[in-house]
């Protein structure tokens, strides 16, 4: 039996070091952002940013609900608000905040990710996306296609 593996790979970096003025004013967007998300049950607030390609900049947060399933993530937000708003721009790159103290930024849930995977295939055309925590430091993926290897998409149901 042949074992095989499947690789992630990603960079770090931290927001002091950021030069790109287009990347830092979208982490600030974001950042800022957190304090519209709806989460008076897990207190957890998400917040995500993306750039168009003709340069607007949207976000979204997570919205919670009393019957939890029905909560919304902040990327699942952000991605469908997009979608419907701006069918024909292309998303350039996508930024994730935690307003939490943690020591590593968080990474999109699975059902995100499969959201984020589609929202590439959709526009054919790879979407960066970097995952910024509360102490400044950044993990980013060059495609959303690197956070879910091995993934289920359309072209099965062609
Ligand atoms: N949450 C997000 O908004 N994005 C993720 O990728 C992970 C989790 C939200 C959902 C819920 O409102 C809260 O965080 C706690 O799970």
């Amino acid at each position: 039996m042949a074992k095989k593996q499947l690789t992630i790979s990603y960079e770090e970096s931290t927001y002091q070091t950021v030069a790109n003025p287009g990347f830092k004013e979208l982490i600030d967007a974001t950042i800022l952002f957190a304090k519209n998300a709806y989460a008076p049950y897990s207190n957890f607030r998400v917040s995500a940013g993306l750039r168009l390609k003709d340069g607007t900049i949207l976000c979204g947060a997570n919205v919670e609900n009393a019957s939890y399933p029905v909560s919304i993530c902040a990327e699942r937000t952000l991605i469908s608000n997009t979608i419907v708003n701006y069918p024909t721009t292309l998303i350039e790159e996508i930024v994730v905040y935690v307003d939490k103290d943690l020591n590593e930024p968080v990474p999109p849930c699975g059902m995100c990710r499969q959201a984020l995977l589609e929202a590439e295939q959709r526009q054919n055309s790879v979407i960066k996306l970097s995952m910024v925590a509360k102490n400044g430091k950044i993990l980013t993926v060059a495609s959303c296609s690197d956070l879910l290897p091995w993934s289920f998409d359309g072209s099965y149901l062609d």
